[in-house]
């Protein structure tokens, strides 16, 4: 780096910057191309309930005035929705936001997380932003490896973050699994649950950890967002589950308007709508069968997914794949970021989607 003139928080310099999934306008520009689908970030091909859609428009009479700080409506929708009072609730710029609360509110430098790899690299973000140390631990079978992790606990760790399903790999731990490691973690040690993809599941033994906290745990988080299944990726919102008091500590971080009335409004309006969710579970889960059997009959390995995503290993270099894919207009992500060189992460689209991304690989594995 160059010499700057002045000093600054030496810890920034661990962040490595978020790599996105590459825009399609940006596909656009740079290749001349016009007919792209993406399939990289996880979002819900389907795009956002008409509800929704409706409430935003609705909404824009009133951009003048700031939105709710305390998110009052959508409080109310999401106590209900996941039973609990209205005190056990955060909402956040997206998930992500409230991660970074959470490390803002528990982090001193030198403090540690822990966390399963490969896994969302917002929990490394936000730990290092704090001048935390974040301690990794290899995932078990391609699964968050909760035995290691809880062997893994000394005086310095403050967090650990488990990603369930996992991004990438799309696994899951199972409920007996979670409660062992639940009983092993000292009430001092907070427990996030980043349960972003939760409404994709279809694995029966899929822990409801939303119990520990109705059970008066105090030490336990459960993060959810609109993102993914809900489609409200680009108005940025999620929420967070806990205990009274460890959602009003953590909100002492929050900044007093920092979900703005675009998202809150169609929030409230996504989750009434119960046809949307259950067509987008529906196309996702068909998706993921013919995703599996195309893989097969191409001979390719892949890990079974519990979530809208698909970790698939193509033997190639993910990175020359990827370029090779682009070229046909289909953005995928490379499986190099996560340290998994060979495969691809395909976020399950459309059949249309999905069948013009097979025809694409099968094209582009045949010239490699
Ligand atoms: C596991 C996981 N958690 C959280 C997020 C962030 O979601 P949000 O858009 O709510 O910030 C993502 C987004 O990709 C994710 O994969």
């Amino acid at each position: 780096m160059t010499t700057l003139p002045y000093t600054f928080r030496q810890e920034i310099l661990n962040i490595k910057p978020y790599v996105p999934g590459k825009p399609i306008d940006e596909v656009k520009r740079e290749l001349g191309l016009t007919d792209i689908i993406k399939m990289a970030s996880n979002e819900n091909p389907l795009g956002p309930s008409p509800k929704a859609k409706q409430a935003i428009v609705e909404a824009v009479e009133k951009l003048h005035i700031y939105p709710d700080g305390y998110c009052f409506e959508l409080r109310r929708a999401v106590a209900e929705k996941v039973q609990v009072d209205d005190n056990q609730l955060i909402f956040g710029n997206g998930s992500d936001e409230i991660i970074k609360l959470l490390a803002e509110t528990f982090l001193q430098p030198g403090d540690q997380v822990l966390t399963g790899s490969p896994s969302f690299s917002e929990y490394d973000y936000a730990t290092h932003l704090m001048g935390g140390e974040m301690v990794k631990i290899p995932l078990k079978n391609n699964r968050f490896p909760l035995e290691k992790i809880a062997e893994s606990i000394s005086s310095k760790t403050k967090l650990i973050f488990i990603c369930n399903p996992n991004n990438p790999t799309g696994t899951c731990v199972s409920a007996e699994e979670v409660d062992r490691f639940i009983a092993q973690v000292p009430d001092s040690v907070v427990v996030i649950f980043d349960e972003a993809y939760n409404e994709y599941v279809e694995d029966e033994n899929y822990p409801d950890t939303l119990k520990y906290i109705k059970d008066g745990k105090k030490n336990v988080i459960v993060l959810r967002t609109f993102s993914k299944i809900y489609a409200l990726a680009s108005l940025r919102i999620g929420y967070g589950v806990a205990s009274p008091d460890l959602i009003a500590l953590v909100s002492r971080t929050r900044e007093p308007f920092n979900v703005n009335s675009m998202a809150q409004f169609a929030a409230v309006a996504a989750l009434q709508d119960r046809e949307h969710l259950e067509l987008s579970r529906k196309v996702n889960s068909k998706g993921k069968t013919f995703l599996y059997q195309a893989f097969e009959d191409m001979n390719l390995n892949y890990i079974p997914t519990e979530a809208n995503f698909i970790m698939v290993d193509t033997g190639k270099d993910s990175k020359l794949l990827f370029q090779k894919m682009l070229r046909k207009g289909v953005i995928v992500r490379t499986g190099d970021i996560f340290g998994m060189d060979t495969y691809l992460r395909v976020t399950i689209g459309t059949m249309e989607q999905n069948q013009r991304f097979i025809k694409a690989l099968k094209e582009c594995l045949e010239e490699m």
